[in-house]
């Protein structure tokens, strides 16, 4: 959706002021698209502004969010452009068509230990180095759900690739969220920072343990999808509109349901497959080994490699 005639946020509506803007949030019609489909006399009530000045700001809506067309050359050109997140390791990098894509979700799941977090610190101090040259040449923003951050890896990561690990660590703003209250509210608050600070990559680190936590028990799973689905398409939003790549990480249950083949599933299911680009199932080898396979794919075919995880990071 392009923003046109200057109308990019919700205050720029003919006739919507502050306290209109909010009313309007608070009724759910927060973005420009929702007020744009909305019928006049739902904004009245949510507002009360007559109906006729509803009908300006929705009309207003409706010109700053036409549709948009690209030509098919011109996707292909944008999408050889995307920027590439170095792995450290040569075939992951070939699995994944050339690194961790910018513009969408990539998603690592896996038992404990399976190197999950691992990736992450690598992709943190990579993700540094200038482009063309394995990095988007941007800082992180790092969400730790778990506890697990580890400023000691980063550290030996950023020195063996040569890098001043004290500047790579200032250029990784950490969020410990506790509930997923701060989890939800770090993304929605992050706008500011991923232009002050040139963000290119966001961690959640996992995406999925305090929403699985804090929503126990079937009559709980409804909200918690719902939840989920929004703080993830909000994740996706701003890989697209920033031009930066999203790492999240996920735990597996087991499915009792399954007789044949690995009986584990990543946690949040399809709610998660509709929005991530690439995911990943992450299996512990013998010793330092890790086997990483790559799973729906909209462009690569399913595949697998072999990495290892050492002190220095991730390697081939
Ligand atoms: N300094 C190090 N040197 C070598 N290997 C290490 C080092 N630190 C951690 N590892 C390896 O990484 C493994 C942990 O991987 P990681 O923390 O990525 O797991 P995870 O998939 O995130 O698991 P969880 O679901 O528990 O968060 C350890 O078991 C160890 O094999
Ligand atoms: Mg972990």
């Amino acid at each position: 959706m392009a923003k046109e005639k200057g109308v990019k946020e919700i205050e720029d509506l003919p006739g919507i002021g502050p306290t209109s803007a909010q009313k309007l949030r608070d009724a759910g019609f927060d973005t420009l698209d929702k007020i744009a489909t909305a019928l006049p006399g739902a904004l009245s009530e949510a507002t009360g502004l007559s109906a006729e000045a509803a009908k300006k700001a929705i009309d207003a809506a409706k010109e700053a969010t036409t549709l948009q067309f690209e030509t098919g050359a011109h996707a292909s050109e944008r999408r050889k452009g995307l920027g590439r997140i170095d792995t450290g390791a040569k075939d992951f990098n070939e699995l994944l068509g050339g690194g961790v894509e910018a513009q969408g979700i990539t998603e690592a799941y896996g038992r404990f230990a399976a190197g999950k977090s691992q990736l992450g610190f690598e992709l943190c101090v990579n993700v540094q180095k200038p482009v063309g040259k394995g990095g988007l040449g941007g800082s992180v923003l790092f969400i730790d759900t778990e506890g697990t951050f580890r400023p000691e890896r980063i550290e030996a990561i950023a020195k063996a690739e040569g890098l001043d690990p004290k500047e790579v660590l200032e250029n990784i703003f950490l969020v410990r969220a506790l509930n997923t209250e701060q989890q939800i509210l770090a993304i929605e608050r992050a706008e500011k920072l991923i232009r002050e600070k040139n963000i290119k990559l966001i961690v959640v680190d996992s995406i999925t343990s305090l929403f699985r936590a804090e929503f126990l028990g079937r009559g709980m799973l409804n909200e918690r999808q719902q939840k989920l689905n929004s703080h993830v398409d909000k994740l996706k939003k701003l890989a697209e509109q920033h031009d930066l790549a999203v790492y999240i990480t996920n735990q597996v249950m087991d499915n009792p349901g399954m007789l044949f083949g690995d009986p584990t599933t990543p946690i949040g299911g399809n709610i998660l497959a509709h929005a991530t680009t690439t995911r990943l199932y992450f299996r512990k080898g013998k010793e330092e080994k890790r086997i990483v396979k790559l799973l729906d794919s909209p462009d690569r075919p399913e595949g697998e490699c072999v990495i290892k995880i050492t002190t220095e990071g991730i390697k081939g």
